[in-house]
């Protein structure tokens, strides 16, 4: 009887994981049939999830039915290959195919006793991420939900670093009544630098501005006299233009006056795997600490952050935390070098997706991109609207008259659902955003949003 029992209980969880795994399958390969944001009609289902919490457990087969019923509409079709929003890469199919997987683990990352495999899958992907990077093989890091939480955990790691300097111990001491640090950053500084920055313990009234030039990069002549006690935040691709700041000469500076410096290199940073590209990447490589995203540019699932920094004892003396039942064993523990402690095995998908690509594949990847980012350029130029950026890469900025009408544009190219483009004020102008960065993203597609934008924006003009 008790034999039975297992059986019909396992038939059960077999009969619903294949479930599971169709809807999503469904999901996955016709993601390019669905509108790219949802319509009104969808968006209005979701009051249905609203209901108290039950007393009585529900069946797993059903719920998921309601999952997919009320959920998969109400979703915005990020993956596909029509979405040019912020700056979201779609999922790489080894990617969505190893978290399915890394779900079945649910592997706690925290520390190797934990999960021996994430932890070694880190250690591989970090290396291969320095090599893409051209960075230092010895550096150390981590990986985290986001940008801004890997800005935050290289600032940490900046600001014990610099503190250690000068005596003072941030772990035992804290910060009031620390010795003072400078911070600079460009005035086109990303608002996830500025929020990591107060988290940190440093006030946006007490950073010093750069002035930057027409595409957002800091002025080097700009920059203030630096010294062993500042950090200097540098960026490798504006969120908005693309815009990569002058590293070379910025880093030579900083170094001479024993600056740190830390790269806000979300997306930009991949940049640095084409021939093509490298050139915007150069000097980078010279700085202290990095923060980019694999979510981005990668196009791994979320959430796929990634810190990395040079002085590795630093990033180790700022996250480390000690209990008796926390094991240490010699090699990299993985909770030691972020601000987490259990967290998701993120480096499995991170592998599969650049040993899916290869370099060559990212390469390849980078470079359609910006290629696709080139022809909405053309085509907007063409039909007579204003580009308002140098397209270095994959981003697009676009003007379509008035700022009201831009605005009109962009509302009703979000609701007739063939793309998707958010909205952004560039130097004092809106403009619409276009953002190419996804591995779904074909040249039809790219026609097809191009069409729908430039119909739109004559009507709109009209
Ligand atoms: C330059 C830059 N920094 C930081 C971020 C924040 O990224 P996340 O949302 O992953 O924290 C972004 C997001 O687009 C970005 O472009």
């Amino acid at each position: 009887m008790a034999m039975q029992t297992g059986l019909n209980e396992l038939s059960k969880r077999d009969e619903l994981l294949r479930r599971a795994a169709e809807i999503a399958r469904k999901y996955a390969l016709g993601i390019g049939e669905r509108r790219v944001a949802p319509a009104q009609k969808d968006l209005d289902r979701l009051r249905e999830f609203h209901e108290p919490f039950p007393n009585r457990p529900s069946d797993p087969m059903q719920l998921l039915q309601r999952l997919d019923e009320i959920g998969s509409p109400a979703t915005v079709a990020t993956t596909g290959g029509r979405y040019f929003g912020f700056v979201i890469g779609g999922t790489a199919p080894a990617s969505l195919a190893a978290t399915w997987l890394a779900g079945a683990w649910d592997q706690n990352a925290a520390l190797r006793v934990m999960s021996p495999v994430a932890a070694e899958l880190e250690e591989v992907v970090l290396r291969w991420v320095c090599e893409a990077f051209g960075l230092p093989a010895n550096c150390e890091g981590g990986l985290v939900t986001c940008a801004t939480t890997a800005n935050f955990t290289a600032l940490v790691a900046a600001r014990h670093a610099l503190l250690a300097r000068a005596g003072w111990s941030v772990v035992d001491d804290g910060m009031f009544g620390a010795p003072p640090i400078d911070v600079v950053v460009g005035d086109e500084v990303h608002a996830s630098i500025l929020k990591a920055l107060s988290l940190a313990g440093f006030g946006k009234k007490r950073l010093t501005r750069v002035a930057v030039d027409g595409q957002g990069r800091m002025r080097a002549d700009k920059l203030p006299r630096l010294s062993d006690r500042t950090i200097l935040c540098i960026q490798a691709g504006n969120v908005n233009s693309g815009a990569f700041d002058p590293a070379v000469e910025i880093c030579a500076r900083a170094y001479e006056q024993g600056a740190w410096v830390h790269v806000d290199g979300a997306f930009g940073l991949w940049a640095n795997v084409s021939p093509k590209y490298r050139h915007l990447t150069e000097g980078f490589e010279q700085a202290d600490s990095w923060a980019t995203d694999a979510h981005k540019w990668p196009n791994v699932n979320y959430d796929s952050g990634i810190v990395l920094v040079k002085d590795g004892e630093a990033l180790r003396s700022a996250m480390t935390m000690a209990a008796a039942y926390l094991e240490g064993g010699g090699r990299r523990e993985p909770m030691y070098q972020t601000p987490e402690s259990s967290r998701r095995a993120r480096g499995v998908e991170l592998w599969a997706a650049l040993k899916s690509m290869g370099s060559d594949g990212l390469c390849s990847l980078i470079e359609r991109t910006c290629a696709f980012a080139q022809r909405f350029a053309e085509g907007f130029r063409n039909a007579g609207f204003e580009v308002l950026n140098d397209v270095v890469i994959n981003q697009v900025l676009v003007s379509f008259g008035s700022a009201a009408v831009t605005q009109k544009v962009i509302r009703a190219v979000q609701e007739d659902g063939t793309c998707w483009c958010g909205g952004t004020v560039w130097q004092g102008k809106p403009a619409m955003r276009v953002s190419v960065s996804s591995w779904a993203t074909t040249e039809a597609d790219v026609e097809l949003s191009l069409e729908t934008i430039l119909r739109i924006a004559r009507e709109s003009n009209a």
